[in-house]
């Protein structure tokens, strides 16, 4: 996740009993000005204005996806990345059936990780051979679902190989499989880190060799090698690090697979910023890395590998908004309170307590007020409406003076919003989502 540093939850849990640690920080709007322009006073999103995309939502909170952001993210990623090197899409960022099937056009691949994702996945145009399922933790049933589909299956341990080999067998199939290997490094600037001692995640790198040798080839179609060790990395010089030893590990561990590599993910990690002080990813150091490695590591080593670059946030993350309506303004011993219809059983990481290690306000605006509003711009905390300190999407936030009614926007809401936030409790109805 973004953010480095102790979490709002251990700040508040070490601050002295009943004073809450602060918390500091101002709104910016987002790192993108020309993404939702302003029209008037009034925010749009895909060129609708804010205040219509509530009226068609039918009730607040929503998220809207723009999907041409979208593609805009996409064609420039295909743009900066060598060409040859397929682009895959990390289902668990955003799941919504109608930005999949958008994305489905886009897309070389996807990449899931549950049986439910799976399905979804499968209703897309996106042939079963171009999806992966990946994840600790894949039940007997998972797998049977992912090898009857025909789908790449990548192990995350020695049991599961042994799984796979038993449903094959009762399948009467061959199943379609990759390794995912922990390598034997962390990847710098990680916000999450999913590779490098001990994981839940992949084979461990020294263990490969062995698994490599026990693949029943009769049951197995073994593809290659997935390497994911790191997730909202913005620093393109970690990246480039982490694909060159990945190249480098993959290469010697080839040596020991049953069958030619034709399969070689090389993970992702692109991140996006979320507070004032990220700086956008830089691309192009990352393509010219890639194209050096294809050329002279990968094709001349791994002549029939399809390379790929498997991408959830980068791609969606920018893209989305969260819509939310004031429904309470408050003054409490000095601080102005915005008390909004949503929160954290929706957007739970824009309240700093999805992973991140120190809370800082993501972008947000006032999207629409009521005619007449009063010019002036002041200082607020906006609070979510549950019962809980945790419910904090910005504080010490500059806005234009928002009343009851209004509505805010919280940026970067595309990944992992809605599906990684707790949306059952304190028993809030779920928020629509729009694609526009
Ligand atoms: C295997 C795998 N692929 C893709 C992703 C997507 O990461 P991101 O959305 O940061 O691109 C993750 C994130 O945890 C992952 O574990």
């Amino acid at each position: 996740m973004p953010d480095t540093g102790g979490s709002l939850m251990a700040a508040r849990a070490t601050s002295v009993a009943g004073v809450v640690a602060p918390v500091t920080g101002t709104a910016f709007p987002h790192p993108d000005p020309t993404a939702f322009p302003f029209d008037g006073d009034t925010l749009t999103i895909g060129g609708v204005r804010a205040d219509l995309l509530a009226a068609r939502a039918g009730s607040t909170p929503f998220f809207v996806y723009d999907r041409t952001l979208v593609s805009r993210r996409v064609a420039r990623v295909r743009a900066g990345l060598p060409e040859g090197v397929e682009l895959s899409y990390a289902v668990k960022a955003n799941p919504l059936p109608a930005l999949l099937a958008h994305l489905a056009g886009l897309m070389d691949g996807l990449d899931v990780a549950s049986g439910g994702e799976l399905l979804r996945a499968l209703d897309t145009t996106v042939p079963a051979s171009r999806i992966s399922f990946a994840g600790p933790g894949k039940t007997t049933g998972e797998l049977t679902q992912a090898i009857a589909a025909g789908v790449t299956v990548e192990l995350e341990s020695a049991l599961e190989l042994e799984r796979v080999r038993e449903v094959a067998g009762r399948l009467g199939v061959r199943a379609r499989v990759a390794l995912r290997v922990n390598p034997p490094f962390a990847v710098r600037g990680s916000g999450m880190r999913l590779g490098g001692g001990p994981q839940q995640f992949g084979v461990d790198s020294e263990q490969v060799p062995e698994l490599l040798g026990r693949i029943p080839t009769a049951e197995v179609d073994f593809l290659g090698f997935h390497v994911f060790a790191g997730s909202q990395n913005l620093d393109a010089d970690s990246i480039r690090a982490a694909q060159r030893a990945t190249v480098e590990l993959v290469l010697k561990l080839a040596g020991f697979a049953p069958a030619p590599v034709r399969y070689l993910n090389l993970g992702g990690g692109f991140g996006i910023p979320y507070a004032r002080r990220d700086r956008a990813l830089d691309l192009a150091p990352i393509g010219e890395n890639l194209a050096e490695l294809l050329e002279t590591s990968i094709r001349p080593r791994l002549p029939q590998a399809r390379v790929v670059i498997e991408l959830g946030r980068h791609l969606v993350g920018e893209a989305g908004v969260y819509l939310t309506r004031v429904v309470d303004r408050k003054e409490s011993r000095g601080t102005t309170f915005l008390v909004v219809d949503g929160g954290l059983h929706h957007q739970l990481a824009a309240t700093g307590n999805f992973g991140s290690a120190i809370r800082r306000n993501y972008p947000m605006a006032v999207a629409h007020r009521a005619p007449g509003a009063p010019p002036e711009t002041e200082t607020v905390d906006v609070v979510g409406c549950l019962c809980t300190p945790l419910d904090l999407l910005g504080k010490a936030v500059e806005l234009p003076s928002a009343r009851v009614g209004d509505l805010i926007a919280v940026f970067q809401a595309g990944a992992y919003g809605l599906t990684a936030s707790p949306t059952a409790f304190l028993g809030h109805p779920a928020p629509r989502e729009l694609l526009v």
